[in-house]
């Protein structure tokens, strides 16, 4: 067995990383479009984890054959190959090279944009980012992916149609020179060291780095259910009877009802795109003060779009069938040193749970702010109750700023 080529035949290394990266990619492939499938949960988790770390690798294994193919001559065209198919040839095997690069880069490039935790190398190292999150290139930054892997589908599915009318109809030795020389046998290991990675991986990725990456819905749920009682908070519903206290109109534009959570001891913040409150306050006159907040948790964005599927995702707010949260004040109270806290109730799916709102409102002529936070704790919603997420923060800070109009 010789490593390097010569003219008539491929050497091992080159005939290596020629079949390594065919079975990586098919293995890639069939990875990329089945996870995509699944269900959005820590499960489906491990095989992004797997798929980021085997399309790295050959990304590394592209490097790697680039560089020895400088330094490795290429075995000339058989002799009865015409001139225009040696042409179309080269510019084949330049095309999927291109792509070799260009598929592993384009999916970092989205993971990057997409701005979760830096990707661990099979739990063994942390990949760093590409670029900075940018969640408007995350559509296109997939479409991209996706349609450059069809792409290196096509062309490798004519350049291995070549091979074989070149074996079976021109019956030259264009594919013999490249197939392992000593029967299947290295073939056959290449196979069962693949199949055993792949088997093998996702439990030593975990086993490795249990503290992995991999941003799922961490404390969204809870973060949402603060979010959502922030929302509350900020906004009053007048109330239909009772004499009531100042109403106000939101200014959606300026307003934010936003959430911390944490996930594996990392932290994000999160928002609610969306959400209505009706306010009635007066500090003059809490008794008849109100908030009645309504939070479409959909909306809850927190820059990862994983992440927020997950959010939505049965496990925790499961928007398909409690599309909202609703907080409504019970009572308001002044304390010695005249700070006013909030005492309400916030439902998420279908757990009611009491809460309480710091607030501080600040309001000149027509105008004012009221700011209110709190801390929720997801478990009071059954947010992530399984012990999938037992590595998302218990406690969900949420704040929310309203920017309020006299009515
Ligand atoms: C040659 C290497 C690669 C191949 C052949 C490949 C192929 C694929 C395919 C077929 C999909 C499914 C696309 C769809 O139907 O939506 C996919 C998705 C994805 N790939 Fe790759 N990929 C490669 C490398 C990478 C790398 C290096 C990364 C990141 C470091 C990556 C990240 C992703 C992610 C995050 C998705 C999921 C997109 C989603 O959630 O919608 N890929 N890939
Ligand atoms: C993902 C799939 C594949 C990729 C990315 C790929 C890539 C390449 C590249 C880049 C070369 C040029 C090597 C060089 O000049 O350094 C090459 C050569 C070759 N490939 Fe593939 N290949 C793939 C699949 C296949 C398959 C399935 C077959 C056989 C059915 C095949 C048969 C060959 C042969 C026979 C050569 C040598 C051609 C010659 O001597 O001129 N390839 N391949």
């Amino acid at each position: 067995m010789t490593l390097k080529s010569d003219v008539k035949s491929w050497g091992s290394l080159a005939k290596f990383f020629h079949w390594a990266v065919v079975l990586l990619i098919l293995a890639e492939g069939a990875l990329g479009l089945s996870m995509v499938k699944l269900h959005k949960g820590p499960g489906a988790f491990v095989y992004y984890d797997l798929h980021k770390s085997i399309g790295i690798t050959i990304l590394a294994l592209a490097v790697l054959r680039l560089t020895w193919r400088a330094f490795d001559p290429r075995p000339q065209a058989v002799p009865t190959m015409p001139a225009w198919q040696e042409l179309a040839a080269r510019a084949g095997h330049a095309l999927l090279y291109g792509l070799l690069f260009l598929v592993p880069l384009s999916g970092w490039w989205f993971d990057s944009v997409e701005g979760l935790r830096p990707m661990s190398w099979f739990g063994l190292f942390e990949v760093p980012h590409l670029v900075a999150a940018d969640p408007n290139l995350k559509h296109l930054a997939h479409e991209i992916h996706e349609t450059l892997f069809w792409v290196l589908v096509a062309v490798a599915a004519g350049h291995a149609a070549a091979a074989l009318v070149h074996h079976f109809f021109n019956k030259d030795a264009t594919l013999t020179r490249m197939l392992p020389r000593h029967g299947r046998a290295p073939l056959g290991a290449a196979l069962v060291l693949l199949i055993a990675a792949l088997i093998v991986a996702p439990p030593v990725t975990r086993a490795l780095n249990p503290r992995a990456p991999r941003a799922p819905a961490e404390s969204t749920p809870a973060s949402a259910a603060a979010a959502a009682t922030a929302a509350a908070t900020t906004a009053a519903a007048a109330p239909a009877s009772a004499p009531q206290a100042r109403a106000w109109s939101v200014d959606a534009a300026q307003s934010t009802l936003g959430f911390k959570g944490t996930y594996q001891g990392g932290g994000f913040d999160g928002a609610f795109k969306r959400f209505d409150a009706a306010i009635a306050y007066d500090e003059a006159d809490l008794a008849h003060s109100k908030f009645d907040v309504t939070v479409d948790l959909a909306s809850a964005d927190t820059g990862a779009s994983e992440r927020d599927d997950t959010l939505k995702g049965d496990d925790f707010f499961a928007t398909s069938k409690f599309p909202k949260a609703h907080f409504v004040t019970e009572s308001f109270e002044k304390a010695a040193d005249g700070s006013v806290s909030v005492h309400g109730s916030l439902t998420i799916r279908d757990k009611t749970a009491p809460v309480v709102l710091a607030v501080k409102f600040a309001a000149a002529g027509d105008k004012a702010t009221l700011d209110v936070d709190t801390v929720l704790k997801r478990a009071d919603y059954g947010l992530g109750a399984g012990k999938d997420w037992t590595d998302v923060g218990a406690d969900v800070p949420v704040h929310g700023h309203l920017v309020l109009s006299a009515k």
